[in-house]
Protein backbone atom coordinates (compact mmCIF):
# COMPACT_ATOMS: atom_id res chain seq x y z
CA UNK A 1 0.00 0.00 0.00
CA UNK A 2 1.37 3.52 -0.64
CA UNK A 3 0.15 7.21 -0.42
CA UNK A 4 -1.10 8.33 -3.53
CA UNK A 5 -2.56 11.64 -2.88
CA UNK A 6 -0.44 12.97 -6.44
CA UNK A 7 -2.25 10.31 -8.34
CA UNK A 8 -4.86 11.26 -10.83
CA UNK A 9 -7.22 8.75 -10.30
CA UNK A 10 -10.63 8.22 -12.56
CA UNK A 11 -13.85 6.17 -12.12
CA UNK A 12 -15.77 4.56 -14.54
CA UNK A 13 -19.03 4.56 -14.37
CA UNK A 14 -19.47 7.60 -12.56
CA UNK A 15 -23.13 8.03 -12.53
CA UNK A 16 -24.13 5.01 -11.64
CA UNK A 17 -24.61 4.11 -7.85
CA UNK A 18 -21.21 2.43 -6.53
CA UNK A 19 -19.31 5.11 -9.15
CA UNK A 20 -21.06 8.39 -7.36
CA UNK A 21 -20.76 7.25 -4.07
CA UNK A 22 -16.91 6.41 -4.89
CA UNK A 23 -16.02 9.71 -6.44
CA UNK A 24 -17.85 11.52 -3.16
CA UNK A 25 -16.10 9.44 -0.63
CA UNK A 26 -12.62 10.40 -2.83
CA UNK A 27 -13.75 14.07 -3.23
CA UNK A 28 -13.28 13.46 1.25
CA UNK A 29 -10.17 11.55 1.37
CA UNK A 30 -8.17 12.19 -1.90
CA UNK A 31 -6.12 15.05 -2.30
CA UNK A 32 -5.47 14.61 -5.69
CA UNK A 33 -7.29 15.17 -9.11
CA UNK A 34 -9.98 13.08 -9.87
CA UNK A 35 -11.80 12.41 -12.89
CA UNK A 36 -15.02 10.89 -13.06
CA UNK A 37 -15.86 9.46 -16.53
CA UNK A 38 -19.08 8.46 -17.61
CA UNK A 39 -21.85 7.99 -20.88
CA UNK A 40 -23.77 10.81 -19.29
CA UNK A 41 -21.31 13.86 -18.51
CA UNK A 42 -24.49 15.93 -18.55
CA UNK A 43 -25.98 14.27 -14.88
CA UNK A 44 -22.29 15.33 -12.97
CA UNK A 45 -22.42 18.95 -13.07
CA UNK A 46 -22.82 18.67 -9.36
CA UNK A 47 -18.91 16.83 -9.41
CA UNK A 48 -17.81 19.32 -11.78
CA UNK A 49 -18.35 22.18 -9.59
CA UNK A 50 -16.77 20.77 -6.99
CA UNK A 51 -13.24 20.63 -9.24
CA UNK A 52 -14.20 16.85 -10.52
CA UNK A 53 -13.18 16.75 -14.39
CA UNK A 54 -16.38 15.28 -15.75
CA UNK A 55 -15.53 13.02 -19.45
CA UNK A 56 -17.63 10.51 -21.69
CA UNK A 57 -16.40 7.32 -21.59
CA UNK A 58 -18.52 4.67 -23.15
CA UNK A 59 -17.11 1.04 -23.31
CA UNK A 60 -19.38 0.80 -26.44
CA UNK A 61 -17.30 3.38 -28.02
CA UNK A 62 -13.69 1.70 -27.82
CA UNK A 63 -11.90 4.25 -30.26
CA UNK A 64 -12.52 7.03 -28.04
CA UNK A 65 -11.75 5.41 -24.74
CA UNK A 66 -8.06 5.80 -24.63
CA UNK A 67 -8.77 9.66 -25.07
CA UNK A 68 -11.25 9.44 -22.26
CA UNK A 69 -8.41 7.62 -19.68
CA UNK A 70 -5.13 9.46 -21.18
CA UNK A 71 -3.86 11.47 -18.16
CA UNK A 72 -5.03 9.00 -15.50
CA UNK A 73 -2.62 7.16 -13.02
CA UNK A 74 -5.03 4.89 -11.36
CA UNK A 75 -8.58 3.71 -12.37
CA UNK A 76 -11.64 2.22 -10.53
CA UNK A 77 -12.94 -0.47 -13.48
CA UNK A 78 -16.62 -0.95 -12.71
CA UNK A 79 -18.59 -3.54 -14.22
CA UNK A 80 -21.01 -3.22 -16.44
CA UNK A 81 -24.73 -3.69 -15.93
CA UNK A 82 -24.89 -4.86 -19.73
CA UNK A 83 -26.10 -8.38 -19.25
CA UNK A 84 -28.59 -8.47 -21.87
CA UNK A 85 -27.04 -9.11 -24.78
CA UNK A 86 -24.77 -12.16 -25.03
CA UNK A 87 -20.44 -11.43 -24.48
CA UNK A 88 -21.20 -7.62 -24.65
CA UNK A 89 -20.28 -6.59 -21.22
CA UNK A 90 -16.97 -9.07 -21.79
CA UNK A 91 -16.12 -7.10 -25.20
CA UNK A 92 -16.98 -3.92 -23.14
CA UNK A 93 -14.85 -4.91 -20.15
CA UNK A 94 -11.83 -5.97 -23.08
CA UNK A 95 -12.26 -2.54 -24.51
CA UNK A 96 -11.42 -0.56 -21.39
CA UNK A 97 -8.47 -2.70 -20.32
CA UNK A 98 -6.78 -2.17 -23.56
CA UNK A 99 -7.66 1.58 -23.65
CA UNK A 100 -6.62 2.20 -19.73
CA UNK A 101 -3.22 0.51 -21.34
CA UNK A 102 -2.84 2.36 -24.24
CA UNK A 103 -3.77 5.61 -22.35
CA UNK A 104 -0.72 5.08 -19.91
CA UNK A 105 -2.77 4.40 -16.97
CA UNK A 106 -0.83 2.21 -14.64
CA UNK A 107 -3.34 0.74 -11.71
CA UNK A 108 -6.50 -0.40 -12.58
CA UNK A 109 -9.12 -1.53 -9.64
CA UNK A 110 -11.68 -4.07 -11.09
CA UNK A 111 -15.26 -5.31 -9.63
CA UNK A 112 -15.30 -9.09 -10.00
CA UNK A 113 -17.43 -11.29 -8.50
CA UNK A 114 -17.45 -14.10 -6.59
CA UNK A 115 -15.65 -17.46 -8.21
CA UNK A 116 -15.61 -16.34 -11.32
CA UNK A 117 -15.22 -19.60 -13.92
CA UNK A 118 -15.14 -20.01 -17.31
CA UNK A 119 -18.84 -21.06 -18.77
CA UNK A 120 -19.58 -22.21 -21.92
CA UNK A 121 -22.61 -19.73 -22.62
CA UNK A 122 -22.33 -15.91 -22.31
CA UNK A 123 -22.94 -15.62 -18.58
CA UNK A 124 -22.34 -12.95 -15.81
CA UNK A 125 -19.50 -15.09 -14.43
CA UNK A 126 -18.12 -15.50 -17.11
CA UNK A 127 -17.55 -12.03 -18.07
CA UNK A 128 -16.05 -11.99 -14.95
CA UNK A 129 -13.43 -14.68 -15.57
CA UNK A 130 -12.03 -13.54 -18.30
CA UNK A 131 -12.02 -9.63 -17.65
CA UNK A 132 -9.63 -10.77 -15.06
CA UNK A 133 -8.11 -12.87 -17.63
CA UNK A 134 -7.49 -9.48 -19.65
CA UNK A 135 -5.83 -7.65 -16.65
CA UNK A 136 -3.73 -10.78 -15.97
CA UNK A 137 -2.58 -10.50 -19.94
CA UNK A 138 -2.04 -6.66 -19.44
CA UNK A 139 1.37 -4.81 -18.28
CA UNK A 140 -0.91 -3.17 -15.99
CA UNK A 141 -1.15 -3.34 -11.96
CA UNK A 142 -4.65 -4.25 -10.91
CA UNK A 143 -6.50 -5.25 -7.68
CA UNK A 144 -9.34 -7.50 -8.53
CA UNK A 145 -12.26 -6.86 -5.82
CA UNK A 146 -14.41 -10.22 -5.99
CA UNK A 147 -17.45 -8.28 -4.67
CA UNK A 148 -20.14 -11.01 -2.70
CA UNK A 149 -23.50 -10.61 -3.58
CA UNK A 150 -25.16 -6.96 -2.52
CA UNK A 151 -27.12 -6.96 0.64
CA UNK A 152 -29.06 -4.32 -1.04
CA UNK A 153 -30.55 -6.89 -3.33
CA UNK A 154 -32.51 -8.79 -0.50
CA UNK A 155 -34.53 -5.23 -0.74
CA UNK A 156 -35.25 -6.85 -3.93
CA UNK A 157 -37.30 -9.50 -3.12
CA UNK A 158 -37.72 -9.80 0.56
CA UNK A 159 -40.62 -7.39 0.48
CA UNK A 160 -42.93 -9.68 -1.47
CA UNK A 161 -41.66 -12.32 0.70
CA UNK A 162 -42.87 -10.79 3.55
CA UNK A 163 -45.83 -9.97 2.03
CA UNK A 164 -46.37 -13.70 1.10
CA UNK A 165 -44.55 -15.41 4.60
CA UNK A 166 -42.67 -17.25 1.61
CA UNK A 167 -38.87 -16.76 0.75
CA UNK A 168 -37.88 -19.35 -2.12
CA UNK A 169 -34.35 -20.10 -2.83
CA UNK A 170 -32.00 -22.74 -5.39
CA UNK A 171 -29.52 -22.54 -2.80
CA UNK A 172 -29.89 -26.02 -1.53
CA UNK A 173 -29.48 -24.83 2.15
CA UNK A 174 -25.68 -23.25 0.79
CA UNK A 175 -23.95 -20.33 2.93
CA UNK A 176 -23.63 -16.68 1.59
CA UNK A 177 -21.82 -13.89 2.41
CA UNK A 178 -23.74 -10.40 1.85
CA UNK A 179 -21.87 -7.50 1.48
CA UNK A 180 -23.43 -4.27 1.09
CA UNK A 181 -22.51 -1.89 -1.84
CA UNK A 182 -21.75 1.43 0.67
CA UNK A 183 -18.66 -1.83 1.76
CA UNK A 184 -17.95 -2.84 -1.55
CA UNK A 185 -17.40 0.54 -2.67
CA UNK A 186 -15.37 1.77 0.07
CA UNK A 187 -12.84 -1.22 -0.30
CA UNK A 188 -12.93 0.36 -3.93
CA UNK A 189 -11.78 3.51 -3.36
CA UNK A 190 -8.89 2.08 -0.36
CA UNK A 191 -7.93 0.28 -2.98
CA UNK A 192 -7.94 2.68 -5.83
CA UNK A 193 -5.82 5.29 -3.72
CA UNK A 194 -3.09 2.72 -2.34
CA UNK A 195 -2.97 -1.01 -3.49
CA UNK A 196 0.11 -1.89 -5.21
CA UNK A 197 1.28 -4.81 -7.46
CA UNK A 198 -1.45 -7.40 -8.61
CA UNK A 199 -3.54 -8.72 -6.42
CA UNK A 200 -7.14 -10.45 -5.51
CA UNK A 201 -9.76 -9.66 -3.03
CA UNK A 202 -12.80 -11.58 -1.86
CA UNK A 203 -15.01 -8.44 -0.64
CA UNK A 204 -17.33 -10.32 1.59
CA UNK A 205 -19.86 -9.23 4.67
CA UNK A 206 -19.31 -10.43 8.45
CA UNK A 207 -20.55 -14.04 8.14
CA UNK A 208 -21.94 -16.06 5.32
CA UNK A 209 -26.03 -17.02 6.23
CA UNK A 210 -28.11 -19.08 4.59
CA UNK A 211 -31.25 -18.18 3.69
CA UNK A 212 -33.62 -19.84 6.70
CA UNK A 213 -30.79 -17.34 8.93
CA UNK A 214 -32.08 -14.35 6.65
CA UNK A 215 -35.28 -15.82 7.10
CA UNK A 216 -35.45 -15.88 10.51
CA UNK A 217 -33.48 -12.66 10.98
CA UNK A 218 -36.53 -10.82 8.91
CA UNK A 219 -39.14 -12.99 11.16
CA UNK A 220 -37.40 -11.54 13.92
CA UNK A 221 -36.99 -7.86 12.95
CA UNK A 222 -40.61 -7.26 11.47
CA UNK A 223 -42.25 -9.97 13.78
CA UNK A 224 -44.03 -11.32 10.64
CA UNK A 225 -43.56 -15.00 10.21
CA UNK A 226 -41.07 -15.99 7.25
CA UNK A 227 -40.52 -19.40 6.00
CA UNK A 228 -37.61 -20.40 3.39
CA UNK A 229 -38.65 -23.17 0.78
CA UNK A 230 -35.41 -24.79 -1.10
CA UNK A 231 -36.38 -24.95 -5.11
CA UNK A 232 -34.37 -26.80 -7.75
CA UNK A 233 -32.61 -23.91 -9.86
CA UNK A 234 -35.44 -24.55 -13.22
CA UNK A 235 -38.25 -23.98 -10.81
CA UNK A 236 -36.64 -20.61 -9.18
CA UNK A 237 -36.03 -19.55 -12.65
CA UNK A 238 -39.71 -20.20 -13.68
CA UNK A 239 -41.07 -18.72 -10.85
CA UNK A 240 -38.92 -15.25 -12.00
CA UNK A 241 -40.06 -15.28 -14.62
CA UNK A 242 -43.32 -16.22 -14.27
CA UNK A 243 -43.70 -13.34 -11.94
CA UNK A 244 -42.24 -10.64 -14.36
CA UNK A 245 -38.01 -10.39 -14.07
CA UNK A 246 -36.72 -10.79 -17.65
CA UNK A 247 -35.21 -13.82 -18.62
CA UNK A 248 -31.45 -12.79 -18.51
CA UNK A 249 -31.91 -11.59 -14.90
CA UNK A 250 -33.52 -14.70 -14.01
CA UNK A 251 -30.42 -16.24 -15.22
CA UNK A 252 -28.17 -14.30 -13.57
CA UNK A 253 -29.78 -14.58 -9.66
CA UNK A 254 -30.77 -18.58 -10.58
CA UNK A 255 -26.76 -18.46 -11.67
CA UNK A 256 -25.95 -16.89 -8.15
CA UNK A 257 -27.62 -19.22 -5.95
CA UNK A 258 -26.31 -22.23 -8.00
CA UNK A 259 -23.04 -20.97 -6.90
CA UNK A 260 -24.06 -20.87 -3.47
CA UNK A 261 -25.56 -24.28 -3.12
CA UNK A 262 -22.04 -25.18 -4.71
CA UNK A 263 -20.04 -23.49 -1.68
CA UNK A 264 -18.86 -20.73 -3.58
CA UNK A 265 -20.54 -17.92 -1.63
CA UNK A 266 -19.30 -18.39 1.77
CA UNK A 267 -16.00 -16.89 1.53
CA UNK A 268 -15.32 -14.94 4.49
CA UNK A 269 -12.36 -12.21 4.42
CA UNK A 270 -11.00 -9.40 6.57
CA UNK A 271 -10.64 -7.61 3.00
CA UNK A 272 -13.12 -4.95 4.04
CA UNK A 273 -11.92 -3.91 6.92
CA UNK A 274 -8.24 -3.89 5.33
CA UNK A 275 -8.73 -1.78 2.67
CA UNK A 276 -12.01 0.28 3.93
CA UNK A 277 -10.96 0.89 7.32
CA UNK A 278 -13.86 0.05 8.98
CA UNK A 279 -15.73 -3.97 9.43
CA UNK A 280 -18.32 -4.83 7.54
CA UNK A 281 -21.92 -4.09 7.66
CA UNK A 282 -23.97 -7.10 9.11
CA UNK A 283 -27.31 -8.06 7.10
CA UNK A 284 -29.59 -7.91 10.27
CA UNK A 285 -27.80 -4.39 11.03
CA UNK A 286 -28.46 -3.26 7.24
CA UNK A 287 -32.34 -4.62 7.71
CA UNK A 288 -33.05 -2.97 10.48
CA UNK A 289 -32.39 0.26 8.77
CA UNK A 290 -34.89 -0.68 6.57
CA UNK A 291 -37.78 -1.81 8.06
CA UNK A 292 -40.12 0.22 6.33
CA UNK A 293 -38.68 -1.05 2.94
CA UNK A 294 -39.06 -4.66 4.24
CA UNK A 295 -42.88 -4.26 4.70
CA UNK A 296 -43.63 -1.52 1.79
CA UNK A 297 -45.21 -4.79 -0.32
CA UNK A 298 -48.34 -5.12 2.05
N1 LIG B 1 -22.06 -7.67 -6.26
C1 LIG B 1 -23.33 -7.47 -6.56
O1 LIG B 1 -24.27 -7.97 -5.90
C2 LIG B 1 -23.71 -6.61 -7.71
C3 LIG B 1 -25.05 -6.24 -7.87
C4 LIG B 1 -25.39 -5.41 -8.93
C5 LIG B 1 -24.43 -4.99 -9.81
N2 LIG B 1 -23.13 -5.37 -9.64
C6 LIG B 1 -22.06 -4.96 -10.57
O2 LIG B 1 -21.41 -3.84 -9.97
C7 LIG B 1 -21.52 -2.70 -10.85
C8 LIG B 1 -21.70 -1.44 -10.02
O3 LIG B 1 -22.86 -1.59 -9.22
P1 LIG B 1 -23.93 -0.41 -9.13
O4 LIG B 1 -24.82 -0.81 -8.02
O5 LIG B 1 -23.26 0.90 -9.11
O6 LIG B 1 -24.69 -0.58 -10.53
P2 LIG B 1 -25.60 0.51 -11.31
O7 LIG B 1 -26.01 1.63 -10.42
O8 LIG B 1 -26.67 -0.28 -11.98
O9 LIG B 1 -24.64 1.11 -12.41
C9 LIG B 1 -24.41 0.50 -13.64
C10 LIG B 1 -23.03 0.92 -14.07
O10 LIG B 1 -22.71 0.40 -15.35
C11 LIG B 1 -22.03 1.44 -16.07
N3 LIG B 1 -22.16 1.21 -17.50
C12 LIG B 1 -23.23 0.68 -18.16
N4 LIG B 1 -22.98 0.67 -19.48
C13 LIG B 1 -21.73 1.18 -19.67
C14 LIG B 1 -20.93 1.44 -20.80
N5 LIG B 1 -21.36 1.15 -22.05
N6 LIG B 1 -19.70 1.97 -20.62
C15 LIG B 1 -19.24 2.28 -19.37
N7 LIG B 1 -19.96 2.05 -18.25
C16 LIG B 1 -21.20 1.52 -18.40
C17 LIG B 1 -22.74 2.70 -15.62
O11 LIG B 1 -21.96 3.86 -15.89
P3 LIG B 1 -22.53 5.27 -16.46
O12 LIG B 1 -24.02 5.20 -16.41
O13 LIG B 1 -21.97 6.33 -15.55
O14 LIG B 1 -21.97 5.38 -17.84
C18 LIG B 1 -22.85 2.43 -14.13
O15 LIG B 1 -21.68 2.73 -13.41
C19 LIG B 1 -22.71 -3.02 -11.77
O16 LIG B 1 -22.60 -2.33 -13.00
C20 LIG B 1 -22.57 -4.53 -11.93
O17 LIG B 1 -21.58 -4.89 -12.88
C21 LIG B 1 -22.75 -6.16 -8.59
Amino acid sequence: MTDSSDNRVLVTGASGQMGRRAVELLLETHAGRLIAATRTPETLDALRDKGVEVRRADFDDPATLEAAFTGADRMLLISTDALETPNRRLTQHRNAVRAAEAAGVRHVVYTSSAAPVPTPESSLINDHYWTEHALGASGLDWTILRNSLYTDFLLLSLPQAVASGQLYSATGGGARNYVTREDCTRSAVGALVSATGRSIHDITGPAPLTQDDVAAIVSELTGRPLAHTALPADALREGMIGAGVPPFMADALTAFDVACARGYSAIRTSSVEALSGRPPTAVRDFLAAKIDALTSAN
